[in-house]
């Protein structure tokens, strides 16, 4: 291309130069990848720094040791292949499920259980929605609360001893990545594990490291602590922690 043929075109020897990438694919690799980090930096820095991907919400605390223990199961079992864990920010979903999930709900889930598949509801907001008994009911057997329901039963929850011996590694690990358990969480992991399923046990110290959990005998069965108890606590804790009143007078959200 001549100069007068294009007068506006840059000079001579930036075309040159870009012959140059042109010709040697390396170089053209390197510079493509120089080009697209920086239009990923341009894009994602701000997000650190940007308030609202970062906003502190009130109410949002780690995982109390048995909930923590029925996460664990959740996971095992393979629930999140069912459901989700993450109300959208649509209208259908607010209506059925409740206020939009925020990122701070998840933000003490290692893995997070966001999921991405619906053969049964999300879960997000779940707790609180039925009684303990119910939970138990459904969880041993689905069709004789639901009938036509097609999750499959897990009876053997109420009947397996929960494995709490290395709650306190748990809580440790969690807290290597980021989650704020402090010594005195993870000194405590396995009594607080325990007094939290016995309605009888002292609740003053857990509700002081973990405000507002639930302390009841979760399955029914008060002469054992059973994987039951741990995901039912879990389950009962799901999408409880924020207060929405707050939120929805003061900014109105919804
Ligand atoms: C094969 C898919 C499947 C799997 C796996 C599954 N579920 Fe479900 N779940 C469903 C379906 C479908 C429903 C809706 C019908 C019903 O209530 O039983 C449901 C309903 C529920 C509900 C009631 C939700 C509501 O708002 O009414 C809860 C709680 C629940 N499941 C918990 C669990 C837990 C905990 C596990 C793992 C131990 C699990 N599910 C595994 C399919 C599944």
């Amino acid at each position: 291309m001549s100069d007068a043929a294009a007068p506006h075109a840059p000079k001579k020897s930036l075309w040159a130069k870009h012959a140059f990438l042109e010709k040697n694919s390396i170089w053209l690799l390197i510079g493509i990848l120089l080009v697209v980090a920086i239009g990923g930096l341009v894009e994602i820095v701000p997000l650190f720094y940007l308030k609202s991907t970062i906003e502190k919400v009130s109410g949002i605390r780690p995982w109390t040791p048995l909930e923590l223990a029925g996460r664990n199961i959740y996971i095992r079992e393979g629930c999140y292949n069912c459901h989700s864990q993450m109300v959208r920010p649509l209208r259908d979903e607010v209506e059925r499920y409740g206020h939009y999930s925020l990122a701070a709900e998840s933000m003490y889930d290692h893995p997070f259980q966001w999921g991405s598949k619906r053969t049964g509801p999300d879960l997000a907001r779940v707790g609180n929605k039925y009684s303990d008994e119910w939970q138990r009911q459904h969880l041993a057997d689905p069709r004789s609360v639901v009938p036509g329901s097609i999750m499959p039963g897990y009876p053997f929850l109420a009947q397996n001893r929960l494995r709490s011996e290395e709650i306190a590694a748990d809580l440790t690990t969690n807290a290597a990545i980021g989650v704020p358990y402090s010594d005195e969480m993870i000194e405590s992991a396995l009594a607080d594990l325990r007094a939290q399923a016995d309605p009888n046990a002292d609740a003053e110290a857990l509700q002081k490291r973990y405000p507002g959990a639930q302390q009841r005998d979760f399955d029914g069965n008060p002469a054992e602590l059973t994987e039951a108890d741990a995901l039912i606590a879990y389950l009962q804790a799901l999408g409880t922690m924020v207060d929405f009143k707050l939120y929805d007078d003061k900014a109105n959200i919804r």
